[in-house]
C-alpha cells in the first residue's frame, strides 16, 4: 500500500492524524469471560443495561452467569427504545443516577449501547442533555473527564458502537436525529463474541452488513485528513479527522470481507460467517472511528427522520422506521456514482477487493461498477429498491435535501464541497436503483 502521498508536504494542511484504538475481546466465548473483565477492571456493582429482546436469548445467560461466577453484582435496566431518542436516554440517566453503579455493562446492539454512553456521562457529570450533543443542536461541550469504566457486548455487528465515541438518538422535541461525539464515551472493552449474532433476523443482518460497507467505503474515500483545516489546539481534533493510512488499510480489509460473505450470510447463515460478518464490523469502526464517514451517513438522517410508512421485518417497533444501515445504503450508490471520477484510484482499490474484473475499463468507471455490485448485494438481501422502496416520493426531496444540509460535520469530510443542489441531485439518483 502507498503510504507517500498522504506525507507529502502540504503547506496549508493539516499533516498530523491519531490513532484512537478501542480495547477489544474477540471470538466465540468471548462472552462468557465478561465477568472477569469486570472483575479485573474492579467493577463490583454494575448497571446491567440490556436489550428486552436479548433477555430471553443466550447471550443474556451467558452474561449473566459469568457475572454470578466473578461475585460482580448488577441491577438491570431494559427500557431501551430501538434507535434511542431524548427520553429513552435520559430514562436510563435517571437509572443510573438511582443506582449509582461504578460501572456500566451493555448487552444489545448500537441502541442499547449508545443508551449505555449517555447515561454514563449525564450521570458521571450531570448537565442538561444539550451541553454535550453535537452542534447545531447542542453546544457540543467535551465531558469534563473520563466516564466510568463501559464494557460493551453487542448482539449486532453493524454500527461498531463497542469502538466509537458517538451515542446516536432522536431529538423527538426538535424532530431531528443527532448525537453526542467524544473520545471519553468511547466503551472501556468492547466484548464482540460472534455467537450473539445467531439469533438477528435476516433484514437486521444485512442492514448490518450494509451499516459496515458504508463505514467503510465512505472512510476510504473521506476527505484525507490533510485537506482538513490545522485544528487550533490538539484538544479540539475532531473525531472525524478526514482518511489516513491508518483507517485505509481497515476499511479496504472491510470491503473486501462484506463482499465475500454478507450475500452468504443473509441466506444461509454459519459460524464462520458470523465470524466474518463481526470482524469486518469491528473493522469498518477501527476505519470510522478515525477517519469519519460523510455524505449517505449525512443523507441518513433526513431518511429516518422523514420516513412515514416503512415498517421494517425483524425489529421490535409498532411505527414506521427507516433502520440505520437501509437509511444510510439505499444513498450510498448514488454517492458512489458521484465519486466515481473525482476518486479514480481509490474506487479502482475499492473494486479490486470486491474482485470485480477492471480490465478494459477506464479509470473513471471503477467507481459505477462499485455501485453496480452494491446495489447488486442489496437486491439480492432484500433491501428496499432506494427511496422509492422506502416510500418516498420526489415531491419529498427537498425537505430530505433541507434536513440533511445542517448535517456540516458529515458533509465536510466528503472530498468535495457540498451545496444544496449536489445534495438535492443525489436524493434524486438515490430514488430508485432497479
Ligand atoms: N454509536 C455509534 O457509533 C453508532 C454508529 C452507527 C449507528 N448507531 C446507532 O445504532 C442504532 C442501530 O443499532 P443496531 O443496528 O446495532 O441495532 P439495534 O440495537 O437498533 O437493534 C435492531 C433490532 O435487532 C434486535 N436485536 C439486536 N440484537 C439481536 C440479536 N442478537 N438477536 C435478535 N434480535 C436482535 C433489536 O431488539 C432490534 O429490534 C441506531 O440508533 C443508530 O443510529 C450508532
Ligand atoms: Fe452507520
Amino acid at each position: 500500500m502507498a503510504l507517500t502521498p498522504f506525507f507529502f508536504p502540504d503547506k496549508t494542511g493539516n499533516s498530523v492524524f491519531s490513532i484512537d484504538a478501542p480495547r477489544i475481546k474477540f471470538g466465540a466465548g468471548s462472552l462468557a469471560e465478561a465477568g472477569w473483565d469486570a472483575k479485573a477492571l474492579g467493577l463490583k456493582r454494575v448497571a446491567l443495561i440490556v436489550d428486552p429482546a436479548i433477555r430471553t436469548l443466550p447471550p443474556f445467560e451467558v452474561l449473566t452467569t459469568s457475572l454470578d461466577g466473578a461475585g460482580v453484582e448488577y441491577t438491570i435496566f431494559d427500557r431501551i427504545v430501538i434507535e434511542p431518542t431524548e427520553r429513552s436516554m435520559l430514562d436510563a440517566v435517571e437509572f443510573a443516577n438511582e443506582v449509582k453503579p461504578d460501572g456500566f455493562i451493555s448487552l444489545g446492539g448500537g441502541s442499547t449501547i449508545d443508551t449505555a454512553k449517555v447515561a454514563n456521562l449525564l450521570s458521571t457529570y450531570p448537565a442538561d442533555l444539550k451541553t454535550y450533543v453535537n452542534k447545531p443542536v447542542g453546544d457540543a461541550m467535551p465531558p469534563p473527564g473520563p466516564l466510568k469504566p463501559h464494557i460493551a457486548c453487542p448482539t449486532t455487528f453493524g454500527t461498531a458502537s463497542e469502538t466509537t465515541g458517538i451515542a446516536i438518538f432522536d431529538f423527538l422535541e426538535l424532530n431531528t436525529k443527532t448525537g453526542i461525539a467524544h473520545r471519553h464515551l468511547k466503551p472501556t472493552l468492547g466484548v464482540l463474541d460472534p455467537n450473539c449474532l445467531e439469533s438477528l433476523p435476516p433484514l437486521v443482518l444485512a442492514a448490518n452488513g450494509f451499516d459496515v460497507f458504508s463505514h467503510a467505503i465512505e472512510s476510504l474515500t473521506a476527505r484525507s485528513h490533510r485537506r482538513h483545516p490545522v485544528p487550533d489546539d490538539p484538544s479540539t481534533r475532531p473525531l472525524s479527522q478526514g482518511s489516513n493510512p491508518f483507517s485505509d488499510l481497515h476499511c479496504l480489509e472491510a470491503i473486501k470481507i462484506i463482499g465475500e460473505t454478507l450475500v452468504k450470510a443473509v441466506h444461509s447463515p454459519s459460524e464462520a460467517t458470523r465470524e466474518n460478518l463481526m470482524f469486518a464490523g469491528m473493522l469498518a469502526g477501527l476505519g470510522f472511528g478515525n477517519a469519519g464517514c460523510h455524505i449517505p451517513h449525512g443523507m441518513s438522517y433526513a431518511v429516518a427522520g422523514l420516513v412515514r410508512d416503512y415498517y421494517p421485518e425483524g425489529w421490535r417497533t409498532n411505527t414506521a422506521m427507516a433502520p440505520h444501515g437501509i437509511a444510510v445504503i439505499v444513498n450510498a450508490p448514488a454517492v458512489l456514482r458521484l465519486l466515481s471520477s473525482m476518486q479514480p484510484d481509490l474506487m479502482a482499490k475499492a473494486a479490486t477487493v470486491l474482485s470485480i474484473d477492471l480490465e478494459e475499463i477506464e479509470p473513471d468507471y471503477a467507481g459505477d461498477l462499485v455501485a453496480d455490485r452494491l446495489v447488486e448485494m442489496m437486491r439480492e438481501c432484500e433491501i428496499p429498491n432506494g427511496l422509492m422502496g422506502l416510500g418516498f416520493t420526489e415531491e419529498d426531496i427537498d425537505a430530505l435535501t433541507e434536513k440533511t444540509m445542517p448535517h456540516r460535520r458529515l458533509l465536510d469530510n466528503a472530498p468535495m464541497i457540498l451545496e444544496e443542489q449536489h445534495i438535492r441531485g443525489l436524493f434524486e439518483g438515490a430514488m430508485r436503483y432497479w
